[in-house]
């Protein structure tokens, strides 16, 4: 076994090294505290292996993503959505059969009870879709009461989580606009439905668009897993605790909101329009995303791990050039992302800093081309994530170095003081 030294007052200490299936070494420091005394010091983790984990491969230095070991230029646009679902949660891609079953539980498994139907009605008018969301998928498991028990069925959890979340976000909208609800049907795939929940009317049959139902396959798969980010970290930390699976999901959700991680795409949009308001004046927009002094970021630029290009931002890209042409749009915004980018990619300040478009600069422009309202987009992220939270729930339940997560914390407070006894009013 490989082993790297650590000198620290004149004693040696041999730290093993591990290494994924992919090579990719990382220190085994389980051990370090017990041995040294020392811990680590890595805010935001960006050293830090929380796990090993079988599910997502990313190479950042070289723009690979793959699920499964698939390459996601090869399931992107070509498979179905609950297709690629199944493969990131059981490991392998279904039968033909095994599609058709899974296919239909989880429109089956797609009803939210019909108490909690309800619930729609209480939340304020100004409540963010996403509050919504993590609120309800909270709530479901409050109707399954003996969830983790003995004869419980992990299998129906999956379904219902992964169809019932495209639910709840239909009918959010729905009830937003002041529209009756429409329920899944087993004859449609799991993106026509969504569209159908979202855009049908009872009156008339609706036929859902090829372009659009494809467009937004793609798009869900994009979005499906990326490893250890933020969100998936979340509900790995929730899990630990031995808390059930809505309720580490739900805490996902809470964590994608934000707008450094999946609020990006609803910021982006509202950056793009900022900009459009503003006489499409991009390149002052650059300008002062470089500014120390100024808190204006980019937003759909830079990433954690991508340091050379994101590859899901590549084949959006592309695919909003298809489908806007596809379907007659031509969108403006566009026209000022596109500025942006090939201004940004030429600044040295992005150069040095290797800042490229991640997969929120392009996405809300497809979602916009499919009727998504901009406060839904991160909610459309959240659909996507689902199956990739799912599969690192069930792989962390299964995995054997499990324990509760708990960092540790180098302590900058007041060192010992006594208390002085005062008489408050
Ligand atoms: N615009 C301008 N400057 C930036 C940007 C940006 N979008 N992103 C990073 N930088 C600068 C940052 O100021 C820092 O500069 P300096 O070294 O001079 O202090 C340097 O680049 C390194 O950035 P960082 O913030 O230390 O990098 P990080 O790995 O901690 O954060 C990030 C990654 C994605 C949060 C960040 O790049 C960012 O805030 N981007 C904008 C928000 C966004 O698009 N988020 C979506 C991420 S991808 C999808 C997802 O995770 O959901």
């Amino acid at each position: 076994m490989k082993t790297a030294k650590l000198i620290l007052d004149d004693k040696e200490y041999e730290i093993p090294v591990v290494a994924g299936t992919e090579n990719e070494p990382a220190l085994d420091i389980r051990k370090l505290r017990d041995t040294t005394g020392l811990i680590t010091y890595d805010p935001g983790y960006a050293n830090t292996g929380s796990c090993k984990s079988g599910i997502t491969f990313i190479d950042g230095d070289r723009g690979i993503l793959r699920y499964r070991g698939y390459p996601i230029e090869e399931l992107a646009g070509n498979v179905r959505f609950s297709a690629a679902a199944y493969l990131l949660i059981y490991g392998r891609m279904p039968s033909e059969a095994e599609f058709m079953e899974w296919r239909k539980q989880l429109t089956l498994n797609s009803f939210i009870h019909a108490s909690q139907v309800n619930f729609f009605d209480n939340y304020s008018v100004h409540a963010h879709p996403m509050n919504i969301l993590s609120a309800m998928v909270s709530s479901i498991s409050s109707f399954y009461p003996h969830i983790g028990g003995e004869n419980d069925n992990m299998d129906q959890h999956i379904h219902r989580l992964i169809g019932q979340v495209k639910t709840i976000a239909a009918f959010s909208y729905r009830k937003s606009v002041g529209l009756p609800y429409v329920y899944p049907r087993t004859d449609h795939s799991y993106s026509a439905n969504f569209l159908r929940m979202m855009f049908a009317t009872p009156a008339e049959e609706y036929v859902v668009p090829k372009v659009m139902e494809n467009a937004l396959d793609m798009l869900l798969i994009l979005h499906m897993d990326h490893e250890q980010n933020c969100s998936t970290s979340t509900v790995r930390m929730v899990a630990s605790s031995m808390s059930n699976i809505y309720a580490s999901v739900s805490a996902g959700i809470n964590a994608l909101w934000g707008r450094l991680h999946g609020g990006a795409n609803e910021a982006v949009l509202t950056m793009l329009q900022r900009i459009a308001d503003d006489g499409s004046d991009y390149k002052k927009y650059v300008e002062m995303a470089k500014r120390k002094d100024d808190p204006f970021k980019l937003m759909g630029f830079g990433h954690r791990v991508y340091k050379n290009f994101d590859p899901r931002s590549k084949i959006l890209k592309k695919a909003v050039d298809d489908v806007l042409t596809e379907m007659g749009i031509q969108d403006p915004l566009l026209d000022i992302a596109k500025n942006l980018e090939e201004v940004a990619l030429k600044d040295d300040f992005f150069i040095e800093r290797k800042l490229y478009p991640n997969v929120d600069f392009y996405s809300g422009i497809l979602y916009r081309a499919l009727g998504i309202p901009t406060e839904m987009f991160t909610v459309l992220f959240a659909i996507g994530r689902m199956p990739g939270w799912i599969a690192h729930w069930l792989e962390m339940s299964k995995d054997p170095d499990l324990r509760i997560q708990r960092p540790r914390q180098v302590y900058t407070g007041e060192t010992l003081r006594h208390y002085e006894k005062t008489i408050y009013p």
